[in-house]
């Protein structure tokens, strides 16, 4: 792929530069901030180390110049607030909706054609808000947070039981909130069902601390997480521009699925170069559909405060 573009040079938004870099998917990253100077600066600091670290993306930054991101085949957004603590993710909509809505119709505008990923908070309704502002099938429009929600599950996973965290297989579903589901019966050790391996206690702390793991890093830091978010969002970008049609839960837009209709939330899909090419419905019990439905009520709770906003035509 000739160019990537990262919008937002916040922490995550450069580190996912910083990580598509390192992999050498494309041959040049645009980073777009609006405050001056700062996607400059973390372009600069990211491309001097490609000699030390021994790859060939370019890295460049720009200060609101959405020309230079044109042609993209795959536009990130990053930008927005972070959470502080004693904030929900949902307390930021009113802020970053305008945000996210205004930096995808500039970031649409000179790249039609890009596959756009959301990393932005609250996740699920600012993925709808970009699906809105950009205009573009939902396939080509979606949202980070299964593989973040599901790192941080098989890490725990793997620290309990002193395996390898590669070994971990896992699944979450619903909204990246606490409310998201993750899925032990769907969690094994390379098929090994943890079940076998750990207590119901032990799975339920981990499922509990998962639910919780962005606010965990918000109480230790003020602000939220870099590093996952943007590891989570570089891998998604690898899995479109290799057309790997790997299967990983992102926040996709529901025509029926799950019994939901007119939403984004996470569900497993499978992504290649086209985007979302395929989202995968797994057979759920009764307790597990319950949880899915409580994610799915505060995801929709959230998606009216933006229909609220009045910001898109649609809803005037
Ligand atoms: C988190 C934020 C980025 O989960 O949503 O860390």
């Amino acid at each position: 792929m000739d160019k990537i573009s990262i919008i937002g040079a916040g922490n995550v938004g450069a580190t996912v530069a910083n990580v598509i870099a390192h992999k050498d998917l494309t041959r040049e990253v645009v980073l777009v901030d609006i405050k001056q100077g700062m996607a400059e600066g973390k372009a600069l600091d990211i491309w001097q180390t490609s000699s030390i670290m021994d790859f060939n993306t370019r890295v460049v930054g720009v200060t609101n110049d959405y020309i230079r991101t044109k042609g993209s085949g795959v536009v990130v957004i990053t930008s927005g607030l972070p959470r502080k603590p004693g904030m929900s993710r949902d307390d930021l909509i009113k802020t970053n909706a305008v945000i996210v809505k205004e930096v995808t119709e500039k970031a649409v505008k000179y790249s039609p054609e890009a596959i756009i990923i959301v990393v932005s908070n609250p996740l699920d309704v600012m993925t709808y808000c970009a699906y809105l502002a950009a205009n573009k099938p939902p396939q080509r429009v979606f949202g980070m947070a299964g593989i973040l929600d599901t790192g941080r599950y098989r890490a725990f996973v793997a620290e309990a039981l002193n395996f390898s965290p590669k070994d971990i297989l896992s699944l979450s579903l619903g909204g990246h909130g606490d409310h998201m589901v993750p899925l032990p019966r769907y969690t094994s050790v390379n098929g090994i069902p943890i079940e076998q391996l750990l207590d119901r206690d032990t799975i339920n702390r981990i499922v509990e601390r998962t639910r919780k793991g962005g606010g965990e890093v918000v109480e230790l830091l003020g602000t939220s997480a870099w590093y996952a978010p943007g590891a989570a969002a570089a891998q998604m970008v690898e899995a479109i521009v290799d057309d790997q049609k790997r299967i990983f839960p992102c926040c996709a837009y529901l025509q029926g699925e799950y019994g939901l209709k007119d939403i984004y939330m996470g569900v497993p899909v499978m992504l290649g170069k086209h985007g979302v090419e395929r989202i995968i419905e797994i057979e759920l019990n009764k307790e597990e559909k319950a949880l899915l439905m409580e994610s799915a009520n505060s995801v929709k709770q959230v998606m009216d405060v933006l229909d609220n906003m009045k910001l898109f035509e649609y809803n005037e």
